[in-house]
């Protein structure tokens, strides 16, 4: 059932993308998705190109299976997110994908990764955006819809994006990222033309991840409903709207007060010690010490479907066999209650 233009194109088993998530993302996590027979991405952010080569190297100790980097593309308080020389050390490696997210890569970025052979996909938030993924010789296009967690650009959910989409790249396959977070929302989602499903929130839920144990106590409790889009966070990348569970900072913020005028807590971020300054989009890890209440805490509106702290693999295998039985119509949607009531 999963063999596909998309598996093929990759030598994978199951249409699953793990998504990049900088900070709470880590080798394992990667590797884990990787192992299960989906494709997991490695997004490091801002950090060091030696750092990047690093988290490459232990992605392959990890696992023999093919997984992607992911780059943000991007100026932040940390320095630009991608570098010259973290495609080159891309190329280096030999990875098997590389992903853009956020802005359009430059185009001798993707010349150059293609040249050496690598896969490349861009994501998308718009028909518009896709195209032009599509026009730079994007391999797949991940199209992120409203609900996704983390940043995110459109302004309009799975339902009317992803077959809008689908429909303009004709042969590009596509992938949908957003809101995606058990069997029956990725089964709608290749029922809207799909290829695969780019999981994020769900994965944060994870024991691979390296969330905080409270960020993820908050998602494994938090509902559907319980998520904003906000830009109240985010000095060291400002403007830029975010899909986060509520809590005391968006709020204070709903309210029109000022946010604090101290900082909110201490961190470690991309290997440097980080007082994080007051609506910090920096998301809270192991290393994290302050008050969730006013952290950054990203979140897709597919939260509910999230029951439980579960390893990767687990996550990657129940929601590939619930979705095909959906699909099949072996699983009644309407007895699945997945989501927590
Ligand atoms: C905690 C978190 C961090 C994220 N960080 C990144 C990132 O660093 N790079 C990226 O390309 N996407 C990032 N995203 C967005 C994901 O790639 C993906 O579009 C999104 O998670 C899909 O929606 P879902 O969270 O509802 O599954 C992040 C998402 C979350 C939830």
């Amino acid at each position: 059932m999963w063999d596909t233009k998309f598996t093929r194109q990759l030598g994978i088993n199951l249409p699953f993308v793990g998504a990049g998530m900088a900070i709470v993302g880590s080798p394992a996590l990667t590797a884990a998705v990787s192992n299960a027979g989906g494709i997991g991405l490695f997004c490091l952010g801002p950090g060091a190109p030696e750092m990047f080569a690093d988290d490459i190297d232990h992605i392959r100790r990890l696992c023999s299976a093919p997984f992607g980097v992911d780059f943000i593309v991007e100026e932040t308080a940390f320095g630009p997110a991608t570098t010259d020389a973290h495609i080159e050390i891309a190329i280096a490696k030999n990875v098997p994908l590389a992903v853009f997210f956020w802005n359009p890569p430059k185009e001798g970025w993707v010349s150059r990764l293609k040249r050496a052979g690598i896969k490349v996909w861009g994501t998308a938030f718009s028909v518009e955006s896709a195209r032009r993924m599509k026009e730079l010789g994007a391999d797949a296009v991940i199209v992120q819809s409203q609900e996704a967690g983390g940043h995110v650009k459109s302004s309009l959910g799975a339902m009317a994006l992803v077959p809008s989409v689908v429909d303009a790249l004709d042969q590009t396959p596509v992938i949908a990222a957003g809101g995606i977070a058990d069997g029956r929302t990725a089964a709608a989602a290749f029922m809207l033309g799909a290829q695969a499903v780019c999981v994020g929130t769900r994965l944060v839920a994870s024991t691979e991840s390296v969330a905080s144990a409270e960020y993820k106590r908050r998602l494994v409790r938090a509902h559907n409903e319980d998520t904003a889009l906000t830009t109240i966070f985010g000095p060291e990348w400002p403007n830029a709207p975010m899909r986060v569970l509520k809590n005391r900072a968006v709020a204070r913020a709903d309210r029109g007060a000022a946010p604090l005028s101290r900082p909110i807590g201490e961190t470690v971020v991309f290997g440097q010690p980080y007082r994080m300054p007051a609506n910090s989009a920096v998301l809270p890890t192991a290393q994290t010490q302050g008050d969730h209440e006013e952290m950054c805490l990203a979140a897709g509106a597919g939260v509910g479907a999230v029951r439980a702290i579960e390893p990767a693999g687990l996550i990657v295998e129940t929601m590939m066999q619930d979705a095909r039985a959906t699909i099949r119509g072996v699983l009644d949607v309407s007895q699945t209650k997945s989501l927590k009531t």
